[in-house]
């Protein structure tokens, strides 16, 4: 059992991510933060307890983290992610009290106490006020397996910037300037990779077939997300980036990349970039590994046979997916 932390910011991709951790006998997920991206941390937590309730997982604590970033206004995404931030599939608010305790007093409490990962899917804000206060900390930081950035990918809330990064970039930039300092890598599962992983409805009628109950869940969230697609991009199917973080955490030949030096743009027209130094120009030791490719067919082998259930509640074999290898 691998000892993680999620921190997100749920989040339609963000709710499949957490329904991956939970079905993944490896991780033993000590608790989720929430923090202000896709929608504010107070709705990220009642959706993350969403899908905790759905999963039958209400063990797991969740912890509110920051409300607004470091420094840039708050921008969230609910055009993408629905009013309610699940697709407005207003899904049943789950009673009971939020802990008093936030984010980053538990990020610090638990980091203090052993060495932990943790998958990052939403701004960073959290961790860079953790790691900024206690940078010491970051030598309890097994894996920081962050959703976020781009190598050549073009970004996807400005020319150049994909939203994690562009939404707090001074936290980001903290983080890849620290944990750099602390001689660590953050694994950065940006939009090069995570674009190839695109839940299109075919696969979701295919899972839906299979398992009517987790497959109506993801189809019940996902469906803003698809129409949003279509009217911005013109993709038939949702592009689902979160998940991969956790199944990369998991298994990391799922993906292939290389390290480098990564600094991150705060301001002006490259908001939220992360320029990847891949030839050394500055000659810096590198502080991220960042991924470039990935197996899609894989991927979704890999999410679906822990996600979905038979009848008798067993899980599927990814051999027995046999139609994702078509759909
Ligand atoms: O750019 C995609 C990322 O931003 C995903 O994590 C999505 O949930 C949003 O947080
Ligand atoms: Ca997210």
């Amino acid at each position: 059992m691998r000892k993680i932390i999620i921190d997100c910011d749920p989040g339609i991709d963000d709710s499949l991510a957490l329904m991956l951790a939970l079905s993944s006998p490896e991780l033993d997920i000590m608790g989720i933060t929430t923090v202000s991206g896709n929608v504010p941390a107070d709705m990220g937590a009642r959706n993350a307890r969403k899908v905790l309730k759905h999963m039958g997982r209400m063990d797991i604590p969740v912890y509110i983290g920051e409300q607004v970033p470091l420094k840039c206004p708050y921008i969230d995404a609910m055009d993408t992610h629905g009013q309610d931030g699940m697709g407005e599939s207003f899904l049943p608010e789950v009673p009971g009290d939020f802990p008093k305790k936030s984010a980053v007093e538990f990020l610090e409490e638990t980091l203090e106490k052993e060495k932990i990962s943790i998958i990052a899917l939403g701004p960073m804000t959290n961790l860079a006020k953790i790691f900024s206060m206690r940078p010491k900390l970051i030598e309890q930081v097994e894996e920081l397996v962050s959703m976020g950035g781009n190598f050549r990918s073009h970004g996807n809330c400005s020319p150049v910037a994909e939203y994690n990064y562009w939404c707090d970039p001074d936290a980001a930039a903290i983080c890849y300037d620290l944990f750099g300092k602390a001689g660590k890598k953050i694994e950065m599962v940006g939009l090069d990779v995570t674009r190839k992983i695109v839940l299109t409805p075919n696969i979701l009628e295919y899972v839906c077939r299979l398992d009517p109950e987790n497959g109506g869940f993801i189809r019940r969230i996902t469906g803003f997300y698809m129409d949003f697609h279509w009217e911005y991009e013109k993709i038939i199917g949702c592009v689902i980036n979160d998940p991969l973080a956790v199944a990369y955490y998991i298994d990391r030949s799922l993906c292939g990349g290389f390290d480098s030096y990564t600094a991150v743009a705060t301001d002006g027209i490259c908001r939220g970039q992360t320029v990847v130094d891949s030839m050394d120009f500055w000659k810096k030791e590198p502080n991220s590994h960042v991924l470039t490719e990935t197996d899609t067919e894989r991927f979704m082998r890999f999410f679906f046979s822990r996600v979905l259930k038979k009848k008798d509640g067993s899980e599927w074999e990814a051999e027995e997916l046999t139609l994702l290898s078509c759909l």
